[in-house]
C-alpha cells in the first residue's frame, strides 16, 4: 500500500433487531429540543414513527418535525428545514429514513448557524463549515448510501439542474450515532431494495477500480462484494430473509464509511454520471448508477485491465485458465451484468426518462474526476451516455 492517510470514524453504531432501545443511552447526551426529520410517510405506515416518538417521549424530549423530505432532497426543502431548526433552537437532528433523510439532516446541521448561502458555500465552493454544527442521529430504514456512517450530504438544485454531493472532511458532520435495525428495511418495495443493493455494490467498485499497488482495502472490497452478491440473490427471491437483509445492511455501512478508500485514489465517475442523470430526472439513485455502469466499465476496462481481471477472478469466480486477460476481464463484467439483470435493475437511462435532447446537458452537468483508470473527455462522456440509452 503506497498511500498516506489518517482514519477516524466517530459514529457509534447500534445494530440488530432491538437496537432502537439503545437510543435511550444516546438521547441523554443531548438537550431537550429534538427535530425529527423523515420522508414521505413510510415510517408512519410501518410503525417506526410510533416507536421513535415513544422513545423520545420517554426521554422527556420536545419534538418538532420536518416531514416530507423527498428522495434526492432539494435545495428549497433544505431552506425550509434550516428555518425550522433555527426557530426551534434544535439540540439534536434525528433523521429517520434512508440516505435522503440522513443527508438532509447533515445539510441542515452545517447550515443552521451559517450566515452564508449553504448552496453556494458547500455545494458550489465546497467549503467546510466555519460555524457551529448541530449533532445528527440516524435511525436507518433503507440500506444503500452509507450515509449513516459518513459525512456525505447530497442536495439537488432543481432550478439549475445540479445534483451535488459534498463529503465533508470534518468527522463532526458524521452522525453521532446510527440505529441499524435490518427489520426496518423489510417494508422497502422491491425496486428500492435492489436499487440500494446496486448502490452499495457501486460504492465498492468506485473505490476498487483505481491504482495498481497491492492494497489491503482491495481485499476488503472483494470480500464485501462477494458477501453482497450472495445475500442479494437470497433477498431477491426471499425479501423477508432477515439474515440476508442484515448482511446487506452491514455491507452498505462498510462500503461507504471511508475505510475501503484508505491508501487509495478513488474513481466515482459512475456516481458523477448517475448524479447528472438524477438532476435531470429525479430518478432513484441506485438505478441511475445501474443504467450507466456497464457502458462505463466496458469503456475503461482496457485502461485498468489487470484490476478487471482480478475482479473477474476474485469476485465472480471466473477461471482464467487458458484465457487472455481481456477475455477473463470481459467474463467478469458479463457475470456482473447477469447478476444486475437477475435483480431487475434498470439498465438504460431511457427507462429513467432521459431523452436524446437531454444528453448534452447531462454531459455538461457531469463532474469529471481524475482518480480512476481513465480521465474522460466531454466527448467520451457523451458517448457513454448514448450507449446507456440503449
Ligand atoms: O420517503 P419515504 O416515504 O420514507 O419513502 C422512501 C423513499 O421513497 C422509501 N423508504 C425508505 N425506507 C423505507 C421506505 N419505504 C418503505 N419502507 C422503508 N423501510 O424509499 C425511497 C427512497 O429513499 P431514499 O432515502 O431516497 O433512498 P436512499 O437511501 O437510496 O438515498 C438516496 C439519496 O442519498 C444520496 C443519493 O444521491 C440520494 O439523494 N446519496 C448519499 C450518499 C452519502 N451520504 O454518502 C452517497 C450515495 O452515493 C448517494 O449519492
Ligand atoms: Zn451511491
Amino acid at each position: 500500500m503506497l498511500g498516506n492517510f489518517s482514519y477516524c470514524n466517530p459514529t457509534k453504531l447500534y445494530f440488530g433487531e432491538n437496537s432502537l432501545n439503545d437510543m435511550n443511552m444516546e438521547l441523554s447526551k443531548y438537550g431537550k429540543k429534538v427535530v425529527l426529520i423523515y420522508g414521505g410517510g413510510s415510517i408512519k405506515k410501518n410503525g417506526i414513527y410510533d416507536e421513535v416518538i415513544q422513545i423520545l417521549k420517554n426521554n422527556g424530549k420536545d419534538v418538532v418535525e420536518i416531514a416530507g423530505v423527498m428522495p434526492n432532497p432539494t435545495l428549497p426543502k433544505l431552506y425550509e428545514g434550516i428555518e425550522i431548526a433555527r426557530k426551534h433552537h434544535a439540540d439534536l437532528l434525528l433523521a429517520v429514513g434512508g440516505g435522503s433523510v440522513c443527508d438532509y439532516a447533515k445539510a441542515i446541521s452545517v447550515s443552521v448557524n451559517c450566515e452564508e448561502d449553504p448552496w453556494e458555500k458547500y455545494y458550489l465552493r465546497f467549503e467546510e463549515p466555519d460555524c457551529e454544527t448541530l449533532p445528527v442521529g440516524c435511525v436507518l430504514t433503507m440500506a444503500g448510501t452509507g450515509s449513516e456512517m459518513n459525512a456525505g450530504a447530497v442536495i439537488t438544485n432543481p432550478e439549475t439542474k445540479q445534483k451535488i454531493g459534498h463529503v465533508f472532511s470534518d468527522e463532526k458532520i458524521m452522525p453521532r450515532f446510527a440505529i441499524l435495525n435490518p427489520k426496518y428495511t423489510l417494508t422497502l418495495p422491491h425496486y428500492q431494495m435492489v436499487a440500494g443493493i446496486y448502490d452499495i455494490f457501486n460504492h465498492i467498485c468506485e473505490q476498487y477500480f483505481s491504482n495498481e499497488d497491492d492494497n489491503t482495502s482491495d481485499y476488503i472490497s472483494e470480500g464485501l462484494m462477494r458477501s453482497l452478491v450472495y445475500s442479494s440473490q437470497i433477498a431477491n427471491k426471499d425479501p423477508l430473509n432477515y439474515e440476508a437483509r442484515s448482511n446487506i445492511m452491514w455491507t452498505a455501512t462498510w462500503a461507504l464509511n471511508t475505510l475501503i478508500a484508505k491508501g487509495k485514489s478513488t474513481d466515482w465517475m459512475v456516481h458523477m454520471l448517475g448524479q447528472a442523470v438524477g438532476a435531470y430526472t429525479s430518478a432513484t439513485h441506485g438505478m441511475t448508477l445501474s443504467a450507466v455502469s456497464l457502458p462505463y466499465y466496458r469503456y475503461i476496462l482496457p485502461y485498468g485491465l489487470q484490476k478487471f481481471k482480478r475482479f473477474a477472478v476474485n469476485v465472480w469466480g471466473i477461471d482464467p485458465a487458458g484465457k487472455s486477460d481481456d477475455q477473463t476481464a470481459e467474463e467478469g463484467i458479463h457475470a456482473m451484468e447477469m447478476w444486475m439483470k437477475e435483480l431487475g435493475l434498470v439498465m438504460s437511462i431511457a427507462d429513467l426518462g432521459v431523452t436524446e435532447t437531454m444528453v448534452e446537458g447531462i454531459a455538461n452537468a457531469t463532474l469529471i474526476l481524475k482518480g480512476g483508470y481513465k480521465v474522460l473527455s466531454h466527448e467520451e462522456i457523451v458517448a457513454i451516455l448514448k450507449q446507456s440509452m440503449e
